[in-house]
């Protein structure tokens, strides 16, 4: 029998479904642009629009059918990683329709792609109703109709239900199949869109795939678990061969996870996706200092990371993903040598008393910058396994909580208590100096987007900001990566525009008449009553509570430093003010 590697499988399944009407889409961005969430989690979020209408698939891909396999990152079991199911990168295999088929066709294919596999089904399960949904019958007498000898369990809301990603969006019943007693593909028929009040309204009918890659992998090739594929193993037996089989797996998927937010340009740091980014280094780093033979070799363990995934991935060709990983252990080996010090000298009378523990293992974090996984893992390092884990974490959440409130109120008082927001979804600033970065980023943004409906025309709309004192990322609708022109245009127009010296006026409106007026604003968006309209000339005319300079020169000199695809239909551009 001829082992199957992971490139002939993924081309296996897109080949599969090409063949039966599918436009193979490339995977989005692990940064997504709905702030709801932090990652990508699963293949439909790309999607999403085109299951409620408000994009066309027919316009954009040419199909109303498509097929994907989706870098994700969940971070919900980051915990559990090390056991032999459990990962924070992943792949999911999808295949999505909006409104090209139904129930019969996403089964039918399913049963049909497993064959082909040659894997047997243990057994399927559907929505059995609850919570008052309806059970979905029509899924149960398709699948009897496939096969009359399978097995179909019933669930409810907790089993056979899903999503949706984010604070709103599609979900429904699913159907899932099970093969060796795991979950491979999970089937769900978005027919209702969540609201954020978690009201259930219902729509069209779509298909949303997923089904774990790695999972899949290792079913066909008939291994123990997920490490053993060939999309691991490879990283696994780089390791030193005297640390731990479980701490081989954390340390394989952290730094794989790490590569992967490093390749597409997140820096570690202290809020959202990159602290997440810091954590997943400063755990490796931690090993590092427990385990002297590995220093060695993270470097190579990350190069492994981008040959397993190359032509696969573009982003991984990036040079400054080994330069950016050692620049973070190095701050990090700056201070945290104090914190392991710290760490080590934990008695065994600190362990059995949980607030005391969590306390140090505060502290440790706050003075020196220790995550307090990392601590745990010197403590188990140690031999010490029996402290009580959750009531520790209570203790750092009421720490961390204080410690939040006291910062918080700092700032206000700094900034004159004028209700300024400093991390809203879109603008972070710390101080004073970040503030007037931001500051002038933001208008910079406004003047970007009037740009590109100058340059594209009137339907670039924004799909999503995010500034921090060093740049800032926009995302908008286009259906294809722009030109050096294009973008030179983009950029002369801002900077003509910051030339020309114009000034930013604001007017309060109703919120009726500020849409009527034509102002840009945010469709989906909810805005109060009476709202604040932001014109730049005759220029800009957006709907936005601010900040932002008074006169264009304020900006200084406008450069846009990227542009990359975020997902299907959207691309994103970065840029910095000098
Ligand atoms: N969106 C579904 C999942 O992530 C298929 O499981």
């Amino acid at each position: 029998m001829i082992i199957m590697d992971h490139k002939t499988l993924r081309k296996k399944f897109l080949d599969f479904f090409e063949k039966r009407g599918h436009k193979v889409v490339p995977s989005s961005s692990l940064i997504p642009t709905d702030p709801s969430v932090l990652f990508t989690t699963a293949g439909m979020q790309q999607f999403k629009p085109y299951y409620t209408g408000d994009a066309d698939a027919m316009k954009d891909f040419g199909s109303l059918n498509v097929a994907s396999i989706q870098r994700c990152l969940r971070t919900s079991d980051i915990d559990e990683v090390g056991d032999e199911s459990h990962l924070t990168f992943f792949e999911m295999l999808g295949n999505f329709s909006f409104g090209g088929y139904g129930k019969k066709e996403a089964i039918e294919y399913a049963y049909e792609f497993i064959k082909e596999l040659g894997l047997k089904i243990d057994y399927v399960s559907v929505f059995g109703g609850g919570e008052g949904i309806p059970a979905d019958e029509e899924s149960e007498k398709i699948w009897q109709a496939v096969n009359p000898l399978l097995e179909i369990k019933k669930t409810g809301r907790d089993d056979n239900f899903w999503g949706p990603t984010g604070d709103e969006g599609p979900c429904g019943p699913t159907t899932e199949i099970f093969i060796n007693g795991v979950e491979i593909w999970n089937i769900v028929f978005n027919q209702y869109f969540q609201e954020k009040d978690k009201t259930l309204r219902p729509i069209k009918l779509g298909i949303d795939t997923g089904m774990g890659f790695e999972r899949l992998l290792a079913t066909v090739r008939g291994v123990k678990n997920i490490f053993e594929t060939d999309l691991f193993l490879p990283i696994i037996e780089l390791l030193p061969g005297d640390l731990s089989e479980k701490n081989k797996r954390i340390i394989a998927d952290h730094l794989k996870a790490a590569t992967f937010l490093l390749a597409e340009g997140v820096k570690p740091s202290n809020k959202g996706s990159e602290y997440v980014l810091r954590r997943l280094i400063r755990k490796v780093v931690v090993f590092e200092h427990l385990n002297v033979n590995l220093f060695s070799k993270t470097e190579s363990a990350i190069s492994k990371v981008m040959e397993i995934y190359s032509g696969i991935y573009p982003e991984l060709n990036n040079t400054e993903i080994i330069s950016e990983f050692k620049g973070e252990r190095d701050k990090f080996n700056k201070t945290s040598i104090q914190g392991i010090k710290e760490a080590e000298k934990i008695t065994k009378e600190d362990l059995e008393d949980p607030i005391k523990l969590g306390n140090i293992v505060f502290h440790i974090h706050e003075s020196f910058g220790l995550p307090p996984d990392a601590t745990t893992e010197i403590l188990r390092n140690r031999g010490f396994d029996n402290f009580i884990v959750e009531d520790f974490k209570n203790t750092i959440a009421a720490r961390r909580a204080e410690h939040q409130e006291i910062s918080r109120a700092g700032a206000e008082k700094k900034f004159g208590g004028h209700g300024l927001i400093l991390d809203t979804d879109e603008l972070k600033a710390g101080n004073e100096e970040e503030l007037a970065k931001v500051t002038r980023l933001h208008t910079a943004t406004h003047l970007l987007l009037a740009a590109l409906r100058e340059v594209f025309g009137q339907e670039i709309e924004q799909r999503g900001s995010d500034i921090t004192p060093e740049r800032l990322r926009f995302d908008f609708n286009f259906p294809r990566k722009l030109s050096f022109e294009e973008l030179k245009r983009a950029e002369d127009i801002v900077d003509s525009a910051i030339a020309a010296d114009m000034t930013v006026s604001f007017e309060e409106m109703d919120l009726e008449d500020a849409k009527k007026s034509g102002a840009r604003f945010l469709p989906g968006e909810k805005y109060p009553e009476k709202v604040k309209v932001y014109f730049i000339g005759a220029l800009s005319k957006e709907l936005c509570g601010g900040p932002h300079v008074s006169k264009t020169s304020e900006i200084g000199t406008f450069i846009i430093t990227k542009e990359e695809a975020v997902s299907a239909g959207i691309r994103r551009i970065r840029a910095i003010v000098k």
